[in-house]
This record gives C-alpha cells, sequence and structure tokens, in this order.
C-alpha cells in the first residue's frame, strides 16, 4: 500500500511569545492492537499497530520555555501538578528529550486541556503525548517533520506516535528508535469508516496499561501466540482496506482485541477490564451483526467498548445499539429483580441509565502554531 508523505500542519504565530508552541492533537483507537513493549525505555512494540484517529476528541497543549523558570510546571485542566505524581514526570520526562535534542537546559511551562469528554471514557495519553511533543520540540526551535514527531511522541506514550496523523495510522514496531514510527495510510475523508463509543464506566481504571502490559509480556502463555496472530491480522486488515472489505476488517478487528485480552486473562495474576456490562454490549454488538447491521467491537484497556461501523450509516447504527444495548441492560437488572442475578451478583452495576454513546468520526493530524524565531 502506497503511504503518504505528510508534514505536520505548522502555522508561524506572530502573537505567541518566543520560545512556545501550541499543539491539538486527536485521539485515536487502535484496529490491531499495540499490546506489550520489547524495550521498555525506548517504548519498542513486539507489534505493529493500525488505528483510527478520532475528530473533536482532541488534548490541546501549550509549552513555552522561559528563562526565569527554576521549575518545570505542568497545568492540566486547569490544576497544577505535584511534581510528585506520575503524571508529573512523564511530562517533564517528554520535555528533558526535547531539551536534550535541542541542546538547551532552559524549563518550561505546561498548559494543557483535555477536549476528550470524560463521558467518552477514552484514554487521553494518545492524544496528550502527541500535543506535547509536538509543542515541546517547536517551542524548542526543533523543526521536526511528521516521522520524527511520531518517534518522540512515542517516546510518551506508544499509541501517541499514531496520533500525529489523521485517518488510519499505521504504527511499524520496527528494530530500534529510528524505525519505530507511525504513517498515514489512509486519508480521514477516504476510510468511511466511524466508532460509536459506549461508555459504561468513567472511573480510572484499576491496573494501568503500562502495568498490564507488562505483567502479560512477562507470565502469560498466550501473549507470544497472539504476537504471532497479530502480524497476521495486520497483513489481513491491510489488504482488507486496500479492498475496501468492512465485513473483512470488522471480523479482524474484532478478534485482535479479543485476542489481547485473552493474553491478559492468562497472566499471573489475571488482568481482567470486562464487567458484566461489558459482556451486554458485546451481545448486542453480535445480535446486530446476526441481523445484517455493521458492526464490530474493540475495547482497550478497560471496561468500555467501542463499535466500529461504516461511516456513512453511523447515525442509523447508533440509534439500533443505544435501543439494543438499553434493552439488554434493562433486561439484565429486570432478571435481577427476579431473582436471577448476574455473575456478579450486583444489580447496581447494571444500570443502564448510566450508559453512553459518543460518535466519533475519522479526525485529522496533529496541528502547530508556533512562535517565529
Ligand atoms: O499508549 P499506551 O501505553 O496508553 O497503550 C495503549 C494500549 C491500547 O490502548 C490498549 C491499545 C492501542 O494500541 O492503543
Amino acid at each position: 500500500m502506497p503511504t503518504l508523505d505528510i508534514q505536520p500542519n505548522v502555522t508561524l504565530d506572530s502573537s505567541l511569545p518566543p520560545h512556545s508552541a501550541t499543539a491539538a492533537a486527536n485521539a485515536n483507537i487502535a484496529l490491531i492492537k499495540y499490546w506489550g513493549k520489547r524495550d521498555e525505555n525506548l517504548i519498542l512494540p513486539y507489534t505493529s499497530s493500525l488505528s483510527l484517529t478520532l475528530s473533536d476528541l482532541y488534548t490541546q497543549t501549550a509549552v513555552s520555555f522561559e528563562d526565569d523558570l527554576e521549575q518545570d510546571t505542568v497545568t492540566l485542566d486547569g490544576e497544577q501538578l505535584s511534581s510528585a505524581g506520575t503524571t508529573f514526570r512523564r511530562v517533564v520526562g517528554m520535555l528533558d528529550l526535547v531539551r536534550e535534542k535541542a541542546g538547551i537546559a532552559t524549563k518550561a511551562r505546561v498548559v494543557s486541556h483535555n477536549h476528550v469528554p470524560t463521558a467518552a471514557g477514552l484514554a487521553s495519553s494518545a492524544s496528550g503525548f502527541a500535543a506535547l511533543a509536538s509543542a515541546a520540540s517547536y517551542a524548542a526551535g526543533l523543526r521536526l517533520n511528521s516521522r520524527e514527531l511520531s518517534r518522540l511522541a512515542r517516546r510518551g506514550s506508544g499509541s501517541a506516535s499514531r496520533s500525529i496523523f489523521g485517518g488510519l495510522a499505521l504504527w511499524y514496531a520496527g528494530d530500534d528508535d529510528e524505525t519505530s514510527y507511525a504513517e498515514q495510510i489512509v486519508a480521514p475523508e477516504d476510510s468511511n469508516l466511524a466508532m460509536i463509543v459506549v461508555t459504561l464506566d468513567e472511573r480510572k481504571k484499576p491496573v494501568s496499561s503500562r502495568e498490564a502490559m507488562r505483567r502479560t509480556v512477562e507470565t502469560s502463555p498466550a501473549y507470544m501466540p497472539w504476537v504471532e496472530q497479530s502480524k497476521r491480522d495486520l497483513a489481513e486488515a491491510l489488504e482488507a482496506i486496500r479492498v475496501a472489505d468492512i465485513e473483512k476488517l470488522g471480523e479482524i478487528v474484532e478478534r485482535n482485541a479479543l485476542g489481547m485480552h485473552e493474553t491478559m486473562h492468562k497472566a499471573a495474576p489475571p488482568v481482567n477490564y470486562f464487567t458484566d456490562k461489558t459482556y451486554a454490549v458485546l451481545n448486542a454488538v453480535k445480535d446486530m451483526r446476526e441481523c445484517g447491521w455493521p458492526v464490530w467491537a474493540t475495547m482497550d484497556a478497560g471496561p468500555n467498548v467501542k463499535v466500529l461501523t461504516v461511516g456513512d450509516e453511523v447515525d442509523r447504527v447508533m440509534e439500533e445499539l443505544r435501543g439494543r444495548v438499553e434493552g439488554e441492560l434493562r433486561g439484565r437488572v429486570e432478571g435481577d429483580a427476579a431473582g436471577v442475578t448476574d455473575a456478579a451478583g450486583d444489580s447496581r452495576n447494571l444500570q443502564y441509565e448510566q450508559t453512553k454513546f459518543t460518535v466519533a468520526l475519522p479526525g485529522d493530524g496533529v496541528t502547530i502554531h508556533t512562535s517565529l524565531e
């Protein structure tokens, strides 16, 4: 498949103070998953992965390097982060990489806003580190191209390497820092795909994806077989995209995600992100498919389900899905009331009223505004 040579969308902005830049990057959802690092420091994955960048779900980050600052400061959604926290340390890790590349020691001010509604239940690390890597590197005077930005964003969070690009992005596992980067393979307007994010639980996950990945790689007998399967899945998915066979693509997407979760279920101790509500949504998706609807499920490190569908049909699909999911959940609650308890024996977890549905269409790559010097 021919790849498209994309340059970042950069605007010189005379209203910005020197040594500063802002960047906006969209979230992405993997169709073929990244799960497992073979180099934790460089964040080199075992497998290549493929994702869809989503519009309107983004992080906007401003970075300025200021001579009079004694420490880096990081403000996230209006709250200044404590220097003892994990997020602060990860942000400073990215700033240090940028300072090293630029040959500077100046401290930075980082102000970031997530426009990924918490209701969507999506991780913000992909959009967050794509925006941070872009803003910080341009503020420091580095003029990185999209591939270099993708490599840099990868060092913050693997999935961020893909959020530099719009549409369908392929992250090549590579062999080293230089060869592990993402690339756009289909522009947003050409994909005719969409996602419906079904949010079941907005709380922070009990086990981070970082920890869950590590545990899976180290202890799960199902991990290496999934790595091999995932390579075949990717090749088949790319072929399905090439011939515009969404049914084939959907089948592969669902089996790749469920396979990833199986590797976690077999880790020691197991990591299980599924809840009863997750099973209810997966059932509704399967039932719809049996009635001819174009819907396939995928999941990340959490209980929420993302449903892949055809871009042109997303509104009608969403209405049908909502009706069916609510029906499933209501049926379970009533079943409980009649004495038929769900697996966890907890009907309060099945309140369908709390379930949220968000339509996400294909979005663009990162945009950067930078000062003039
Ligand atoms: O980029 P991270 O470290 O947050 O890992 C993301 C992993 C998954 O979301 C589960 C899969 C993926 O490819 O995005």
